[in-house]
């Protein structure tokens, strides 16, 4: 069984992973990078990591539309739940479920979580993912960099997917401390060049990535897919 990673642009991740069709923080409409439209999206889960209007994104759209179980923290599950999704499952940092497609952790994230009617969207998170056959995948979504990062590495990552954009989130100096600590087999960027403000060169990142460390950098264009 491989498990197949789609990176739509921004933070917008899809995954294909035992039959189950997962979509991770589904800003396409007003997303520049976008390669599809929200309309065109099939999922069975919606992820939400926080409450950022380039993260709830999509959603509610998506989920009215395919029936999709929406997993986030309780609070921004419950306001998904108050926006007429019956299908949502909340959890909490720190806390994990053994899901259909996987054993899906939320982990800690530096950031804002604000949804975007002004409502309190709790802590903002990233996923650890344990796919059904036991491969791991850390993806960080917003955050900055963090020293318990080490801690999410031990678990034994074959991927990390972590933003480096700078100015919201890390940029690409801190990207590369936390590929130090996560120490992945592989890593992708993400949350880089949707805007002027966050645009990164990925391809001098990766160099530096594997100049330094043991882990192998994969640069997506958006639209592009990898398989683990
Ligand atoms: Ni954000
Ligand atoms: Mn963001």
């Amino acid at each position: 069984m491989t498990t197949k990673f789609i990176w739509y642009g921004h933070a917008t991740l899809g995954l294909e992973t035992g039959g189950f069709k997962l979509v991770i923080d589904p800003f396409f409409s007003g997303n520049p990078a976008a390669t599809i439209s929200a309309q065109q999206v099939k999922a069975d889960y919606i992820l939400v990591s926080h409450g950022h209007s380039d993260h709830v994104g999509d959603g509610i759209a998506i989920a009215k539309r395919t029936d999709a179980t929406v997993i986030a923290n309780y609070e921004i599950a419950s306001w998904f739940g108050k926006q007429g999704i019956e299908k949502t499952h909340g959890q909490h940092l720190g806390g994990g479920f053994k899901h259909p497609f996987g054993y899906l952790k939320l982990t800690l994230a530096l950031h804002g979580s604000a949804l975007p009617d002004g409502s309190d969207g709790g802590n903002p998170c990233g996923f650890l993912l344990t796919t059904n056959d036991g491969k791991k995948a850390y993806f960080a979504q917003d955050t900055g960099l963090f020293g318990d990062m080490k801690l999410i590495g031990e678990e034994g990552l074959d991927l990390a997917v972590i933003p480096i954009g700078d100015n919201y989130t890390m940029g690409p100096d801190d990207a590369l401390r936390a590929v130090k600590m996560l120490a992945p087999k592989v890593v992708i960027p993400i949350h880089y060049n949707t805007w002027d403000l966050i645009t990164q060169d990925a391809d001098a990142w990766a160099k530096r990535v594997e100049k330094e460390t043991k882990t192998k950098a994969v640069i997506l264009k958006p639209g592009e897919s990898f398989s683990f």
